[in-house]
């Protein structure tokens, strides 16, 4: 970023000012950095519980920290329950679209009975608090319904995003042990059914583990059901067992709430476990103060449900925060590229939460699809995921937010469980930056010895202290969860994000990108590891590296190196068949952008693959120090 972009300043408005929740920064930063725990139970007092902590942190062993130690909630007491009782229980939670045109919309009350219904039903079919529920669904409101339900009866839920293949299900299915599995028959992306329950099927030939599949019909697309093992949905909510009266389980803060599997430096993915008490006290607050909410809002956050975003600010935090929250099953630019500003408008959406990803996509379209409609109603706007070009930055507030709506560039991951790095809608905005670090939390850039880096140079983004959202760990692997995040910082005690960031003279973090073998395409996570070993299944390869280069639209693509088993000859039909290949075992995201036959991989003398030699070449860049490598 030049030094002139750094000068680049956005002030909120004073009408921004005016409304806002928070009205002041950098006291409120002083006084919850210095007074963490109060800060974070006076956040806590906000919600419903059933029992009040006896402590709000326990950090007698670190880095296994334990929020809200003693108090027994539900995340749905507040999420669902409590709203039965106020003015938010005839006010709509819900309102979904389908890209085929259908329009479903739930009130508190009617989402209550839905998702007792569906608890109800997953009761009936021997699901137990401590039971992990694997759900694999499309963008329809039934995902959501099915999540809550879990909750509620203190089973904890297991989303694998919808564009995974069988393998990749199958992988996240077996960890988990999940006896049960939620699936659709499909649902509409760009006109066409997908077929979900087919991948859930094919998964599940190779799985002994599954007893019970229940299927939801959407697209009404002909599947195929197993005897004994399969449901449809809509035949067991017609049953007497299918109350609309279900208790909601009394947990302790600390008891899973959900398991969501992300991609890391090894092959094997992470199940991170989040909690209820601290969690549901992150999100809410997190969401309530950064996106400044108010209960005429009508929130929409445009990710996929099965990943953190979705499970933080579609579902969670906002529910928690009695808001009108809004969903759409399909693609953005189906059937034409105003899809979404045309939605806008109908539904008088007030915040649209989105990713870079999203916003090139759209910019491409031009500006005249967006102004075919009045969506002057939105009055903030949110970016997720990877860094936002200033570019983009300035057509999204632009063309999308009039020049006056703010927009908060949100820096957090599937381990944070909400914000970390946040602007507030009163903070000054650079186009780029995600500004600065979120009430009680305290950040740091340093180099790999721990010292803070000098102002304006690159380091490793550090935590430095625990938060209520933060994940306790990953499923049955403590060691893991050390080695991952804490082992490289052990002696401060930090948190190592695997990020690079910069912080500017005025105090604002700049995002650079990961660092360790995590590769952000289209901000969807995957891991190098994954897609080498993807790749490693193809019987004509002998052994394969990825990278992740530059892409105008996806912000990163993966490029492969592969070496071809002896004898095998190079071809272009090979090459595209190797695209496919990736797709089919790890799902279409995983697909590389391109792949270069090689006759050797550079590598370290241990045999470690010098996937920086592989990049600099690829981008013409300098090599750097060569003296580790082989040959
Ligand atoms: O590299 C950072 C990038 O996304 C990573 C976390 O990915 P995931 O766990 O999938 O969660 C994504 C949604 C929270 C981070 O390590 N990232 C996320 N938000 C931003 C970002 N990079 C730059 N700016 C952001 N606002």
């Amino acid at each position: 970023m030049s030094e002139n972009e750094e000068n680049l300043i956005f002030n909120p408005s004073q009408q921004v000012i005016d409304g806002a929740i928070v009205k002041e920064y950098d006291q409120l930063y002083k006084y919850s950095i210095e007074n963490r725990e109060a800060f974070w139970a006076e956040q806590a007092e906000m919600l419903g519980w059933y029992k009040k902590w006896d402590k709000v942190l326990d950090s007698s062993n670190p880095p296994f920290y334990k929020w809200f130690v003693g108090a027994k909630t539900n995340i749905i007491h507040n999420a669902i329950d409590r709203h039965q009782t106020t003015a938010n229980r005839n006010k709509l939670a819900f309102l979904w679209e389908g890209e085929d045109g259908l329009v479903r919309t739930f009130s508190y009350h009617a989402l209550n009975r839905e998702v007792s219904q569906f608890a109800s039903v997953l009761k009936s079919m021997g699901v137990v608090k401590g039971d992990i529920v694997t759900i694999y669904m499309p963008q329809i409101p039934e995902l959501v319904f099915a999540m809550l339900a879990c909750a509620k009866i203190g089973a904890a839920h297991s989303v694998v995003y919808g564009g995974f293949s069988s393998e990749a299900l199958l992988e996240r299915i077996t960890d988990a042990k999940s006896r049960v599995v939620i699936t659709a028959d499909g649902g509409f992306r760009r006109g066409k059914a997908t077929q979900l329950k087919d991948i859930v099927n094919k998964a599940l030939e190779m799985c002994s583990v599954v007893e019970v599949v229940i299927t939801v019909r959407r697209t009404g697309e002909d599947v195929y059901m197993e005897n004994d093992r399969d449901y449809w949905y809509h035949d067991l909510k017609a049953l007497p067992i299918a109350s609309t009266k279900c208790e909601t389980e009394v947990m302790n803060s600390e008891d899973m709430l959900f398991l969501l599997y992300t991609s890391g430096s090894t092959g094997k993915p992470k199940g991170l476990v989040h909690t209820h008490g601290g969690y549901s006290v992150y999100t809410s607050t997190t969401h309530r103060m950064v996106f400044d909410i108010k209960p005429e809002d009508r929130f929409w956050c445009a990710a996929d449900p099965g990943w953190i975003t979705g499970h933080s600010y579609i579902v969670y935090g906002p529910l928690i925060n009695g808001s009108t929250i809004f969903l759409y099953e399909g693609a953005p630019n189906h059937p034409y590229p105003d899809r979404w500003w045309k939605m806008i408008d109908k539904y008088g959406i007030t915040i649209l939460y989105t990713s870079p990803t999203a916003i090139r996509g759209l910019m491409r379209y031009g500006e005249s699809w967006v102004n075919r409609h009045d969506i002057s109603g939105l009055r903030l706007l949110g970016s997720v995921g990877e860094p936002i070009s200033p570019e983009a930055w300035k057509w999204y507030h632009r063309v999308v937010g009039k020049g006056k709506a703010p927009i908060m560039d949100t820096w957090w991951q599937t381990e944070t469980g909400g914000f970390m790095i946040t602007p507030i809608p009163i903070t000054p905005l650079k186009p780029g930056s995600a500004t600065k670090p979120f009430f009680g939390n305290e950040l740091g850039v340093v180099d790999d010895e721990g010292n803070d880096v000098k102002t304006g140079e690159q380091g490793n983004l550090v935590i430095k202290a625990p938060w209520p959202g933060m994940t306790c760990c990953i499923n049955e692997d403590k060691e893991r969860y050390y080695d991952t995040y804490w082992k490289r910082f052990e002696k401060q005690g930090w948190y190592s994000a695997g990020d690079a960031a910069r912080i500017d003279k005025d105090g604002y973090y700049w995002i650079i990108g990961r660092t360790d073998d995590v590769i952000k395409v289209s901000g969807y996570r995957l891991g190098t590891a994954e897609v080498e070993s993807a790749l490693a299944t193809h019987h004509l390869v002998a052994e394969a590296a990825v990278i992740a280069v530059p892409h105008e639209l996806k912000g990163n693509a993966i490029h492969a190196f592969v070496v071809l088993r002896h004898g095998t000859e190079q071809s272009r039909v090979l090459e595209a068949e190797l695209k496919e290949h990736v797709g089919k075992v790890m799902g279409p995201i995983a697909k590389p952008e391109a792949v270069v036959f090689v006759d050797l991989l550079p590598k370290t003398r241990s045999g470690k693959i010098m996937r920086r030699v592989l990049k600099a070449r690829a981008l013409g860049l300098d090599e750097g120090d060569l003296s580790t490598l082989e040959e």
